[in-house]
């Protein structure tokens, strides 16, 4: 396929590679784009994440999700998404005691998240923790040394479930508990949440299983908001440490990370199966939004939302949590499938709308949900970013604007201006 732009009866031919423009061809024909949100944009060449949006696909390294989550654990994921393969059972083993020896995190980590308020909300204490770990490990802003590279990630993935956890045990006022080697890197991260005297947490087999679908399924989801917030503050030539703080940044937000703690409020405000028409009628005239549901990509079922829907009824039935909750959801998901304003949008269940009951059956508090999101998708922002920061055609990233502000004015004195 060729564009070609004429102007001023000069013509210039643009080439369309698979339907993707250049955008150096574009300014060499004097042209650029306007492309808000980048809806329309691709920033970068990447080989770990495919989803097509109509079909309902998502695939890590070519691995269909419903495969990966069906069979792997959470760190098998995490070698695949960074290393393009799954491991063989050797490098599995020394995956696994690797990440194992560097779970520990420095006391003054501690400190930093003692010192907010323990009502101070978990992913602010998360951001914080982790951007501090590069003050500790100077050698990860040699991001060019491949021993620095993956050392560092190593240690990125090992201490997330710490941070995390401590966040959460600052907010209810509880000892901190350290790192058990005893354990799995899920049944650690449950012991670290939830120990209280006993000498070793053990959680439900069937709990620690839904943990690490759910884990599986957060990992990565190519260029979200919060992997092109990575890959921009990483393109700065920043380590990965202060880059997957800025990932935290953005997952914090309502229409992002943040809306599976949403839609747990949405459904506590609705109440009953009752008043979804009610309700839904209010999303039509504009009045609220259907947390949970829409996506940019997926324009049809997500097939996260699809897996987490048949986790939900698990963890339910394993903790026998009746939680009438899922009635509302799942009348709202029936109503809004039904209607013709979210039809005609193409919106449907995101990886959001069932895990907040997921994660309330399994006590956490809703504030700490997007912590849980962010735990595993740590995986996917590693290796983003290491995938950015070792390809040759990237360049810091500054994007164009269209400039509609005032030209050229001269000054005004204070004593002239309007209102002196
Ligand atoms: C995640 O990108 C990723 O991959 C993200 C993620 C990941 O794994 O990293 O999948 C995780 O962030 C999932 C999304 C979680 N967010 C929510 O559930 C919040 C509710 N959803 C929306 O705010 C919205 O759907 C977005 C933000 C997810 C997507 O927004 P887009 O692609 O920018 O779509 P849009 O805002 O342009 O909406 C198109 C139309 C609009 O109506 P019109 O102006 O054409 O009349 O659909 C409407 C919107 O008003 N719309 C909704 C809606 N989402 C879109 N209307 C009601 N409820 C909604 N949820």
């Amino acid at each position: 396929m060729q564009l070609t732009s004429t102007q001023d009866g000069k013509s210039t031919d643009i080439p369309a590679e698979n339907g993707v423009v250049r955008g150096a061809d574009l300014a060499r024909a004097g042209l650029s784009t306007y492309d808000p949100g980048l809806v329309n944009t691709a920033t970068v060449r990447s080989a770990i994440t495919y989803i097509d949006g109509d079909q309902g696909i998502l695939e890590y390294r070519g691995y269909p999700i419903e495969q990966l989550a069906g069979n792997a654990t959470h760190l098998e994921v995490a070698y695949l998404l960074l290393y393009g393969e799954l491991p063989t059972p050797d490098q599995l083993a020394v995956w696994n005691n690797e990440i194992n020896k560097h779970r520990f995190v420095h006391e003054n980590v501690r400190g930093i998240i003692q010192s907010y308020r323990y009502d101070a909300h978990p992913m602010a204490k998360l951001m914080s923790g982790v951007a501090s770990m590069v003050t500790f490990y100077p050698s990860a802003r040699d991001i060019a040394d491949p021993e620095a590279r993956e050392r560092n990630i190593v240690r990125m993935l090992a201490k997330i479930p710490t941070i995390a956890a401590w966040a959460y045990r600052q907010s209810i006022g509880r000892h901190y508990v350290y790192p058990n080697d005893e354990l799995g890197y899920v049944d650690n991260f449950l012991a670290m949440l939830f120990q209280s005297q006993q000498l070793v947490y053990r959680a439900d087999p069937r709990v620690t299983r839904a943990l690490e679908v759910l884990f599986i399924l957060h990992a990565d989801h190519e260029q979200n908001c919060s992997t092109n917030a990575v890959r921009a503050v990483a393109s700065a030539g920043n380590d990965v440490y202060t880059s997957v703080g800025a990932g935290i940044g953005a997952l914090f937000g309502p229409l992002h990370g943040g809306a599976n703690e949403a839609v747990l409020a949405m459904l506590k405000q609705i109440g009953s199966p009752d008043r979804v028409g009610e309700f839904i009628e209010g999303v039509k005239a504009g009045k609220a939004r259907l947390m949970g549901f829409g996506h940019r990509v997926y324009k049809s079922y997500d097939p996260r939302a699809r897996i987490i829907k048949k986790a939900c009824e698990d963890v339910l039935e394993a903790t026998g949590a009746r939680n009438p909750l899922l009635e509302v959801a799942r009348e709202l998901e029936k109503v809004a499938l039904e209607d013709e304003y979210f039809i005609s949008r193409r919106l449907y269940p995101n990886v959001d709308f069932y895990s907040g009951l997921i994660y309330e059956a399994l006590r956490f508090p809703p504030e700490m949900f997007t912590v849980l999101f962010a735990v595993p998708r740590t995986a996917g922002w590693c290796a983003q970013w290491l995938e950015g920061v070792t390809d040759p055609e990237q360049k810091i990233m500054r994007p164009r604007q269209v400039y509609t502000g005032h030209r050229e004015r001269s000054f005004v004195p204070l004593e002239g201006r309007a209102g002196a």
